[in-house]
Formats: C-alpha cells, structure tokens, sequence
C-alpha cells in the first residue's frame, strides 16, 4: 500500500478547527466565497478565490467536467451558475441509461438526454455519453428477454448502441459504451463481470459492443469506464490486471478502443481507499497501449468518517488531493470530471448515508454552492505542477 505521505502541496495544517462561518450558511455565493476562501490556511499554492475550474484544466490541457440531471439544469438556484462558471464537459448522471431511455421495449424516452445536449451546446460545453450497456441500469424486461432467448442479445445489444450514439452522432465527444464489466468477486478466470449480456453471448459481447459504437458515432471517443481501479487490497490488484488483460486482447483483435475512464469514487473512511503507486502504474500500462485516460466520476464521500465536520472536510479534501496527484501526472489524460458539484444533489445521500444521518459531503460544493476545502484541493492541484 503506497498510500503514504501527502502530496507536496496539500497542507495537512489548512484549515483544521478554523472559522467555517460560511459552511453551512445560506444564500449569498460570493460573500460566502470569500469567507470560506480566507479562513482557509493558505497552502503554497492558492488559486486566486474567483478562479474557474475549467479554465484551470484548460492550462493543462484538459477538460473539467462534471454529472448533471436534467431537472436541475431548470431550477432557479445557484446550480446553472456555478456549473457554467467551473465547468465545461457535461455528462448525464443517469438519464441516457437503458433503463430510462428503454423502461418498455421501443419507449425511446429520449427527451431528458436531450435536453442536457441542447443545454450543453447552448453553453458552449462538451459532452460525454454514459452509459449504453451498465449491468445496473438494465430494464427489466432485457432480462427476461435474455435469459429466455439469448440468441436475441447481438441484435438487442447492437440496436441499443446504434440507437443511442447514432442518434448523438457528432454532438457527444466521448461515449462509455461499457460500464464496469470487470468484477474478480464473480469468479471467472478473466476477471469478467457475469452480465446479463455475458451469460448470454460470452465475451465476444464486449467487442460488438465497441465495434458497433464505432459504427455509430465514428468521431466519438469510445471509453471502457471501470470502477475501484484506485484500490488496494487483491480485489483492486485483480480488477487492474483483468482490466489490462481484457485491455490487450481487444487491442489486439482491432476492436475500436480509445480510452479507459477511471471512475474515482473515493472512499477515504477506508484504509486500502488508494494505492497511488499501483494506480499510477496501472495508468502507465494503459497509456503504452496507446489509450487516453480520463477520470469519470470524481467524488470523495465522508460516510464512515468520524470527527468534526472541518476534520471530515479535510479528509475528503485530502482524498480529493492524493487521487490527482496520481491522475494529473499521467501525460494521457484528457478530461477530469467530478459526479456532481454539489452536496444538495449528490448520489452519495441516498446511496452512502451517514449512520450518524448528517448529510454526506462528498463533492466540491456543499448544500448551499459554498465551496469547500474538496474545492480548494482540487483548484490547486490543477494550478501545480
Ligand atoms: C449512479 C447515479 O449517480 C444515480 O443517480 C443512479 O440512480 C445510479 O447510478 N458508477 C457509475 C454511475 O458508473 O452510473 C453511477 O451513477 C454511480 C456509480
């Protein structure tokens, strides 16, 4: 476990125990900026309080992203400003996942994804695709379908990609046609996650996957999205090889590739949460077979965490800090994106509550869009280096 150390420009010291008079107060953006901004411990490296996250990335080359839900995007509180000013890759948190789109066979409910695009362009922002085929979001009738007539899965897997990229065609830059296909714990020798899909057509499924998503979107950049690939313990060591393993055999039958996403849920409550060592080594093997990296889903929950909430704050920011470090330092990475911005609307509340029923504070921005230190540790991870 490298885990070790704090990266060079992180202060284990900021902020600890000093004035939160903003964190939790209500309304007012920019006043409560500049609190937050001067009761922080300067670390060495300050990002001036006004910089924008995107424009950052841009320096180095990247861009900053972040998950949106369409019925957000409408409201009428601080949500639009602060995404338009941080950020400029948008991705659907879930709304263009079969499920949705597909809830009956044919349903097609395309609306909100486009809303989202309209939304994007309108704004001058990119946007990624997410995710044609997630075991987790699967309708329920594909199940059904596939476990009584798998002789249907090419047909069913081909239609769902083409339908959707090929809908998008030239307006999405980057699609993860396959999400989390990696899992040691289901036992296969490859590593492979048992999908529904799997089970039904074998691994060939994976490379119509990408081969048909070439088709689609021929300009698109086709990623392999993976989570837990930041881990320790053998269960993170087992799904980085799988990964590169899978990795190499597609590569090597010319299925169309472009990208591993690293997902990036951070769990900083757990002892093996990172192994910065072996993640970037990890990211080094997939750079040489000429893939560009992105970070997908960026977030650092405090559910596990103990202490006072500028402890946890801090923790969360650390995590945040350590995870870049490693992922900044990769000459192949193209886009950093958070999932969400704001701890109002956060997977994490319903997914990964606290058992003490304090709301999670995972993400950049905390219920009021008052940035917190996880904002500050990523602002100045972006200016270093
Ligand atoms: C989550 C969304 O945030 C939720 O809103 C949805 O109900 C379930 O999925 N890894 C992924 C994402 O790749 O699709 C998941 O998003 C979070 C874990």
């Amino acid at each position: 476990m490298s885990n070790s150390g704090v990266p060079r420009r992180v202060s284990r010291r900021s902020a600890i125990g000093t004035g939160l008079a903003c964190v939790s107060s209500i309304g007012v953006l920019s006043g409560c900026q500049d609190t937050a901004a001067t009761s922080l411990e300067q670390p060495a490296e300050t990002v001036p309080r006004d910089a924008r996250l995107r424009d950052l990335a841009a320096r180095r080359g990247l861009k900053l992203g972040t998950a949106v839900q369409s019925r957000y995007l409408a409201r009428q509180d601080n949500y639009v400003p602060v995404l338009t000013r941080d950020f400029d890759l948008l991705v659907p948190e879930y709304e263009a996942q079969w499920k949705i789109i597909d809830s009956r066979p044919g349903s097609g409910r395309y609306d909100n994804v486009g809303r989202i695009l309209d939304f994007a362009e309108a704004n001058d922002m990119a946007v990624r695709g997410h995710a044609p085929y997630w075991h987790g979001l699967q309708p329920d009738w594909l199940n059904a379908t596939l476990a009584s007539s798998p002789e249907r899965a090419e047909r069913l897997l081909s239609d769902r990609i083409a339908g959707i990229a090929g809908r998008y065609r030239g307006r999405v830059r980057s699609w993860d046609v396959l999400n989390e296909v990696i899992e040691p714990d289901d036992g296969r020798s490859d590593g492979l996650r048992r999908t529904a899909f799997l089970t039904a057509m074998g691994p060939g499924y994976i490379d119509l996957a990408f081969r048909a998503a070439r088709a689609a979107d021929p300009a698109a950049r086709l990623v392999l999205n993976e989570y837990r690939t930041e881990w320790a313990w053998p269960q993170g060591r087992k799904r980085r090889d799988a990964l590169l393993r899978l990795l190499e055999g597609l590569l090597s039958r010319g299925v169309p590739v472009d990208a591993v996403g690293v997902q990036g849920h951070l769990a900083p409550a757990l002892d093996g949460y990172l192994n910065a060592g072996a993640l970037g080594e990890f990211c080094r093997e997939v750079a040489g077979m000429g893939l560009t990296l992105s970070v997908t889903e960026l977030d650092a929950r405090d559910t596990g965490l103990r202490g006072s909430r500028a402890e946890r704050d801090q923790s969360v920011a650390d995590a945040y800090a350590r995870f870049l470090d490693v992922m900044l330092a990769q000459p192949a990475l193209d886009a950093v994106l958070t999932w969400g911005f704001s701890d109002r609307y956060s997977w994490f509340t319903k997914f990964f509550p606290r058992a003490d029923g304090q709301r999670v504070r995972g993400t950049l921005y905390d219920v009021d869009y008052v940035k917190k230190r996880s904002w500050f540790a990523v602002a100045n991870a972006l200016a270093g280096g």
